[in-house]
């Protein structure tokens, strides 16, 4: 049997050196930074004391133990020392202005107020130390954008006025950015600080991280993911974005620096891929060749300075124009060098597939419709550390059009506009416009010639799905089995707090029913993500840096191993599938999850989509690749259309997702809550099976997102629709309460009956679920392949945060009790035991016990509920009478976890009992 062991400490030492790397030195003038020994800093801003660790949402909902503040990590080092007066003044600040939590979800504020600063604190805090740190913080996330505003995207009126003060004041002030995604920067040139650095969201070891690379103690070589233009108005997508029921992807592939460095290079404060180092480092091209079809670049990358540290060499292509268009820089490839002493080499080998360079034919106007091809024509190559300094190192002709792969019309929009064309003249190029092609083919033709063959139902034969892990039986043989209704019970899942699975997690799917169960389908349990593993009835796990951190490190081997941990945690609570990496494209820095993604470049999203995945897959679990497709607002997410070209999804919004799927070898993926050209994505049949399938090979599942809805193209999408959700192959439908109930009242069944709905596809899908459960953990555990132990090291848990994850839930109706005799009752013992109500609310829950000791003998029994502390009955001897005690306890979902704690041994159980008080509706339910 495989061994499993997670160090918890070569864990935190990862996710700290993540977010070391992933930090982006923007600025340092008179070497600022790193922070001499013996200095003193003022600390300005809040943030030092309420460090954003991530976004908020279910990207962001990580119980904790612990979060490092910047402020905590300063205090640690011994050799500097904090300006204590300001300190002080901040404290009793906050002590008035505590901080504001907002109400509810994506309530929360996306900043703090600020303390506002007088000149005499700030002059006094000149005199008395030796350099100012100020930080500004931000969150954002699902279900609320950014907004162009002060406190969001711009600075308020209290932060301007503190960074003036300041850098007025200090000739080394250091403003550090605790931010999930790019924030505006005019203040940067209008008090001209002399540093700078995008700290992001770091997770529980940010503040460590963050100060690591304050002090010098690590070398900052982050990158930056986005660029960083002068206003959010330059960016192409900004008028269209935020929109109720329409998004116009106008600017087309001209994302980020493809726009920036092709059309408006002025417009451009800091580059895609720019971030100093405290050394410097000298870079030489020392070979360049081409040979059957991949480019070989060899890089000798020097450290010319002072510091050890690493550096990111960068390649990009510049394409010809062609009769498409394109931009004038695109990433192919990128490499990190190991940590380089002062004064040592390494030489960086490259290799870039010819191939990656084509552009996808949307309009047919090369004569190779829906082909990926190389036009004719030069190709340079560039290679620097951003995209702005990169320099041409190799040149490559192609001297007719190359045909690299032909594949088929899918997801072409079907509403009219204009997408933006290059146009070049002696000046350079210019944007022009050129209608984008619409589509031509008839979908509904297309996919009724495409329907998989039906099966009839064959009655059960007693096989379990066993039969086909073992090779007794084929899948299909297996899957006749089951009648039309399991069939429309096992495409759905099962959540929020699922009590089938890890209790607080977001999902399970596959034997979710026991007639399911019965047929030797496990259940399997799905977590959020990305960030860490979200359990919502409070059981801790680790927190880590967002996911624009952590495209900033440019560091895949650093991410894989990262996320190997994250595989060994998810082992740990038995989650089978996190629900990230998050893989959209950071398409406007306004939208409100692009903490949780990681960039505004396919290839780079790509990378460490892979990355991560390869992390996970190395200890046998997955990730779901999330949000398929053109996730890219939050405004209105469920009735949001993306209006895209295709060739812009191909080479932008697809592109990460392909990567992920044919380099990462990803098996599960997460629809979206919107359309694509007017079809919900969750039922888009081009696009979960033509894209995804058959041209991609994908062999995985999908899922929706969390209550989704479904249409078929030109009617309203709703959350009944699973026939065009099961036909699209999108598999899963996540989540319903009560999956045999039918609670959504969906029409699977009702759609086999009308004709409009095969088993055939319901077959397959099933078939896709039980493929995806034979490569699970939770599919080990059932076989014997594996205990589920694992060996943790390093991590001092608390009591209650160990889960018995074989306790069965039992349902109680009002008033019922449960039997508790024969329990051990012994001190430091504890009792899991696992209920499942008909409603959320306050309850009454009485214990009876009795107990022989002596009448002052006390005895508290602490109840846990949901790994939350909830009631202690404090019982004295009882002379063997019975007695009960009752407390109130809120249980804020209909499946709780619960356990009994305790302290002295001497009780004797007779019986827990729920008492409905007030119910309760919740979104999670
Ligand atoms: C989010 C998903 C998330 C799911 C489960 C949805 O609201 O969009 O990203 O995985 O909820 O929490």
């Amino acid at each position: 049997m495989k061994k499993y062991t997670l160090d918890w400490n070569r864990y935190t030492e990862l996710a700290r050196t993540a977010v070391a790397e992933g930090a982006v030195l923007l600025k340092n003038e008179n070497k600022t930074l790193p922070i001499k020994a013996g200095t003193t800093i003022s600390i300005f801003g809040r943030s030092q004391f309420n460090y954003y660790k991530s976004g908020t949402g279910s990207g962001g909902m990580v119980n904790v133990s612990y979060v490092t503040s910047p402020l905590d990590a300063l205090k640690d080092c011994s050799d500097i020392h904090v300006n204590q007066s300001l300190l002080q003044t901040y404290e009793a600040w906050l002590e008035e202005n505590p901080y504001d939590k907002g109400v509810g979800w994506a309530g929360e504020p996306w900043s703090q107020k600020e303390m506002p600063v007088t000149d005499a604190v700030v002059a006094d805090a000149a005199k008395n130390s030796d350099m100012a740190l100020v930080l500004i913080g931000r969150t954002a996330g699902e279900d609320r954008d950014n907004s162009a505003d002060p406190g969001s995207y711009l600075l308020t009126d209290e932060e301007n006025k503190m960074i003036e003060l300041v850098t007025k004041e200090f000739s080394k002030t250091v403003v550090i950015l605790n931010v999930g995604n790019i924030i505006d920067m005019k203040w940067s040139i209008d008090y001209n600080p002399s540093a700078i650095i995008y700290g992001w969201q770091g997770g529980m070891e940010g503040g460590n991280g963050l100060v690591d690379v304050l002090t010098g103690k690590v070398n900052p070589s982050g990158k930056l993911p986005d660029t960083i233009s002068h206003s959010i108005d330059d960016h192409p997508s900004t008028v269209n974005f935020g929109h109720k029921d329409k998004g116009i992807y106008q600017e087309d592939i001209y994302v980020g620096y493809r726009y920036f460095e092709t059309f408006a290079k002025d417009k451009v404060l800091y580059p895609f891929g720019f971030g100093l180092s405290y050394t410097s480092f000298a870079t030489e091209v020392i070979e360049a060749t081409e040979k059957e079809g991949i480019i070989t670049l060899k890089v000798d990358v020097t450290n010319t300075g002072e510091f050890s540290g690493k550096e990111v060499i960068q390649v990009y292509v510049e394409k010809p124009q062609g009769l498409l268009g394109n931009p004038s820089r695109s990433l192919v490839s990128f490499a990190k060098t190991k940590l380089l002493e002062a004064g040592s080499k390494q030489t960086l080998q490259l290799s870039i597939p010819v191939k990656d360079f084509a552009c996808y034919d949307d309009s047919g106007v090369t004569g190779y419709k829906s082909t990926y091809i190389l036009e004719k024509g030069l190709y340079r190559i560039y290679a620097g550390t951003d995209v702005r300094s990169a320099n041409p190192v190799f040149d490559f002709n192609v001297e007719a059009v190359q045909v690299i792969e032909t594949l088929s019309e899918n997801m072409a929009p079907v509403t009219s506009f204009q997408r933006i064309k290059p146009k070049v003249d002696e000046n350079g190029y210019k944007v022009t416009y050129e209608n984008v092609p619409l589509r031509t083919v008839d979908i509904q033709e297309r996919y009724l010639n495409e329907r998989p063959p039906s099966h009839e139902y064959t009655g059960n034969h007693g096989h379990k799905l066993t039969d086909v892990y073992q090779g007794k039986i084929s899948l299909d043989a297996f899957l006749e089995q089951l009648t039309d209704e399991d069939l429309a019970c096992i495409v759905r899942g099962q959540g929020m707090n699922s009590p089938r699975v890890t209790p607080g997690t977001a999902g399970a799917f596959g034997g979710i029913s026991d007639r399911l169960n019965e047929l030797g389908i496990p259940a399997i349990c799905c977590a959020d993500g990305p960030s860490g593993i979200r359990m919502d009835i409070g059981t801790k796990a680790f927190s880590l840096p967002n996911g624009t951190l952590l495209a900033s490190t440019f560091n895949l081997e650093l991410n894989e191993e990262l996320f190997e941990m994250t595989g060994l945690e998810m082992r740990k609570n038995r989650v089978d599938t996190l629900l990230g990496p998050g893989i959209n494209i950071h398409r406007n820095p306004l939208n409100g999850r692009n903490f949780e993604y990681f960039s505004e470049d396919p290839y780079l999203t790509g990378k460490m989509a892979v990355a991560q995945l390869n992390g996970m897959h190395r200890v046998g679990v997955t990730g779901t690749l999330k949000h398929f497709s053109a996730n890219n607002q939050e405004f209105h997410r469920h009735d949001i259309n993306s209006i895209v070209s295709e060739r812009a999804l191909r080479e932008i919004y697809l592109k990460g997702f392909e990567m992920a799927v044919k380099e990462g070898g990803a098996y599960s993926i997460m629809t979206t809550y919107g359309a694509v050209n007017g079809i919900w994505t969750a039922g888009l049949y081009d696009q979960n099976t033509r894209v995804l399938r058959d041209e991609w090979g994908f062999d995985g599942i999908v899922m929706t997102d969390w209550w989704a809805k479904i249409n078929d193209e030109g009617e309203a999408a709703n959350r009944h629709n699973t026939a065009a959700m099961v036909r699209s192959q999108n598999d899963l439908y996540m989540v319903v309460g009560e999956p045999n109930a039918n609670p959504f009242e969906d029409n699977t069944i009702s759609s086999i009956g009308e004709g409009t709905l095969t088993r055939g596809e319901l077959l397959r899908s099933a078939a896709n679920i039980c493929t995806f459960i034979m490569r699970t953990p939770a599919w080990e555990r059932t076989q014997g392949l594996h205990d589920g132990s694992i060996d943790v090291i390093g991590l001092d848990e608390e009591v209650e945060q160990e889960l018995d994850f074989d306790v069965t839930y039992q349902h109680v109706n009002d008033g019922e009790s449960i039997g508790l005799k024969d329990i051990d009752t012994s001190t430091g013992s504890s009792h899991a035991l696992a209920i499942s109500v008909d409603q959320a609310g306050m309850y009454e829950v009485t214990l009876t016990i009795r107990s022989f000791a002596g009448e002052l003998a006390q005895m508290p029994v602490t109840l846990i509920a949901n790994n939350t502390p909830a009631a202690t009955f404090t019982f004295n001897g009882t002379g063997g009478e019975w007695v009960s005690q009752t407390k109130q306890v809120f249980f804020m979902n209909q499946h709780n976890y619960l356990k009994l704690f305790f302290t002295l041994g001497g009780l004797e159980l007779k019986e827990i009992t729920f008492k409905l008080e007030n119910s309760f509706s919740a979104r999670n339910m």
